[in-house]
């Protein structure tokens, strides 16, 4: 990828396939680097390999720091060191799953924060009364921009634990099993794991199991022309509820 002019690559490790992700300045590059890889015995003829647009703006912001309003009751304002990770609060992706999580969270469930960026869905989670939280960022910059922003937001979240690790498989290793999953991440790395999330869903949920308190798993990162595509990958969840901005779109499944 990198002799083919790729800005960054991001690989996310499957059950039974890696899903390599790398981005590209322009669509001729994507295009190019697509026809590249045709043919060869190590890409999987279906899911065939595909080019997505991406807004650079909104997916990696410059900005240092954010001061951002929780949806929580009464609200309160997470103070994020955001550097070059993503997650300032802003983006319509990050919008939308807090606003569903403010729907769906409940007091004491455990979280997992998959793809947790500046942390910000893991620290709101604690903020909205979650018991504990788990994040998985594959990304170790990220991490360590989390872990500043927890400490900073010890007096809004309280002294109850979120840990930070690199691969899902830590997280079936610590924090297992989950009563609510959040993933604002990419579509192709939905299609990947999915299905591990998943399985550290706890089957029972919180009983008595309702509507409210079932094991719940919310995605975004999502255009709305994707949606069908990542319920899918869920199954055999299905979607309870969902929430729109601009082109980008979010769903609770249960
Ligand atoms: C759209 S950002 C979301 C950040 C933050 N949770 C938010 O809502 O603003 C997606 C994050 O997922 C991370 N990521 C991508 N693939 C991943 C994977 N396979 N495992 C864990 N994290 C991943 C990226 O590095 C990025 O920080």
């Amino acid at each position: 990828m990198w002799d083919l002019n790729t800005t960054g690559v991001a690989t996310s490790v499957g059950r039974d396939q890696v899903t390599f992700l790398a981005g590209f300045d322009s669509e001729q590059d994507g295009q190019a680097a697509l026809a590249a890889v045709a043919g060869s015995p190590l890409v999987l003829a279906s899911p065939a390999p595909l080019l997505e647009p991406v807004d650079p703006e909104g997916w990696y912001q410059p900005e240092a720091q954010s001061d951002i309003e929780i949806p929580t009751t009464p609200p309160v304002n997470l103070k994020l060191t955001v550097g070059p990770a993503f997650g300032h609060g802003h983006h319509p992706t990050t919008a939308i799953a807090l606003d569903l999580m403010s729907r769906w969270l409940r007091g004491g469930q455990r979280v997992l924060d998959f793809g947790a960026g500046t942390g910000i869905l893991g620290l709101a989670a604690l903020a909205m009364g979650a018991e504990r939280v788990t994040a998985i960022e594959i990304d170790p910059a990220a991490i360590g921009i989390a872990k500043l922003n927890l400490g900073a937001n010890r007096p809004v979240v309280g002294s109850r634990t979120m840990t930070f690790h690199t691969e899902i498989d830590d997280a079936v290793r610590v924090g297992r099993p989950y009563e609510l999953v959040v993933a604002n991440v990419l579509v192709g790395v939905h299609r990947a794991n999915a299905q591990p999330i998943i399985a550290l869903l706890d089957p029972a949920g919180v009983t008595p199991p309702c509507p409210q308190t079932a094991r719940t798993v919310i995605v975004a990162g999502i255009l709305n022309h994707q949606l069908a595509e990542v319920v899918e990958a869920y199954a055999p969840l299905k979607m309870v509820d969902s929430i729109e901005i601009d082109d980008w779109v979010g769903a609770v499944l249960q």
